[in-house]
């Protein structure tokens, strides 16, 4: 059993954040970030929550898939900043479009969207779920430290979401990895207010070591997709479009020589965006689709990498 992508959707805050603006708040400037990042401008929530995000972009997918949210046999949500830690992100989508079908989240970082995906292949093979809404909302502004110049600058929020329908025929394939540890990215939740604790008080916002991060993308890009291409027989040839994470677009040049996938089938918007966490892709899909620059039966690599350490790479047909 595979699946068929009936429709995708988008949501991103209206705010719309320069490297300019940024630089009135912290020591950088539009040359550094363009350069060795490839950011122009991302979207920066004012009130939208991390449910209203992913509510949105996921009313957006259902009205593009003709699906109503009565339909919904599951509903998975990547997310790391969900507001609440119960209800999860994805129960308060249920509730808020409606509909009455399972739902949980899952938590893979910039990695979420393929997690998501592979989670929801599990339900589709067993014939548990035939429609299902994967959706990924992240509001990262909440996680980083403003005065941290080498983080704030390259992340941005926003959500995206897909509706996909278990088919006979299509084409899925994954690979999928976790390198558990806290050294390289690190995102503490917060402790509560127990009179018991004896914790040291840690950083509360994002950490991240740039170049490890840098080093692990690019080799787990390049690992992941030779790995994909070994398991399934495909080649390079097979692919007509990619779509990596967005977290920089001078890891995307690194890597794509190593993988061997003729660059201008490569999708890369981190321009207008930033690194939106795990609705990087989905959100690049949902472009793509509304652009029309995808046809029916084109193989698409994802590839991504995060937190966690997580990293996978898929393979569909459109
Ligand atoms: O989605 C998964 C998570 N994230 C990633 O995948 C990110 C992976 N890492 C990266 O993209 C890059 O490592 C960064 C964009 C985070 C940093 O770029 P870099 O080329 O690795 O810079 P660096 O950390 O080596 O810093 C070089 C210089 C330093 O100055 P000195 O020590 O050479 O004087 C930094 O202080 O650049 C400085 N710098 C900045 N300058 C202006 C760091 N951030 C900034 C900034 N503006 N925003």
């Amino acid at each position: 059993m595979n699946f068929k992508i009936l429709g995708t959707g988008s949501y991103v805050p209206e705010n719309v954040v320069t490297n300019d603006d940024l630089a009135k708040i912290v020591d950088t400037n539009d040359e550094w970030i363009t350069k060795r990042v490839g950011i122009k401008e991302r979207h920066i929530s004012v009130t939208d929550t991390t449910l209203d995000m992913g509510a949105n972009a996921a009313s957006d997918a259902l009205e593009n898939a003709g699906v109503k949210a009565e339909e919904l046999d599951l509903i998975v949500t990547a997310t790391i900043s969900s507001d609440t830690a119960c209800p999860s992100t994805a129960c308060m989508i249920q509730n808020r479009i409606g509909a009455s079908c399972i739902a949980f989240d899952v938590s893979a970082a910039c990695a979420g969207f393929l997690f998501a995906l592979e989670t929801a292949m599990g339900f589709i093979e067993r014939g548990t779920a035939k429609k299902v809404l994967v959706v990924c909302t992240d509001r990262m502004s909440k996680l980083l430290d403003w005065s941290d110049r080498s983080t704030c600058v390259i992340f941005g929020d926003g959500a995206a979401a897909v509706v996909l329908e278990a088919t006979e025929d299509g084409y899925y394939n994954s690979v999928i990895h976790t390198k558990g540890g806290n050294d390289v990215i690190n995102i503490p939740a917060k402790d509560g207010c127990s009179p018991f604790y004896k914790n040291e008080p840690e950083h509360p916002y994002l950490f991240m070591n740039g170049q490890a991060t840098f080093k692990f993308a690019v080799n787990s890009i390049s690992h992941d997709v030779a790995e994909l291409f070994e398991k399934t027989g495909l080649t390079k040839d097979d692919i007509d479009v990619v779509i990596p994470h967005q977290a920089n677009k001078r890891i995307i040049d690194f890597a794509q020589p190593k993988t061997g996938i003729d660059r201008d089938k490569w999708y890369v918007n981190i321009d207008k965006y930033g690194n939106v966490s795990g609705a990087s892709i989905p959100i690049a899909l949902d472009e793509m689709n509304k652009k029309g620059l995808l046809k029916r039966g084109d193989k698409i690599l994802f590839t991504a990498f995060g937190g966690g350490l997580s990293s996978a790479a898929i393979i569909i047909q459109w």
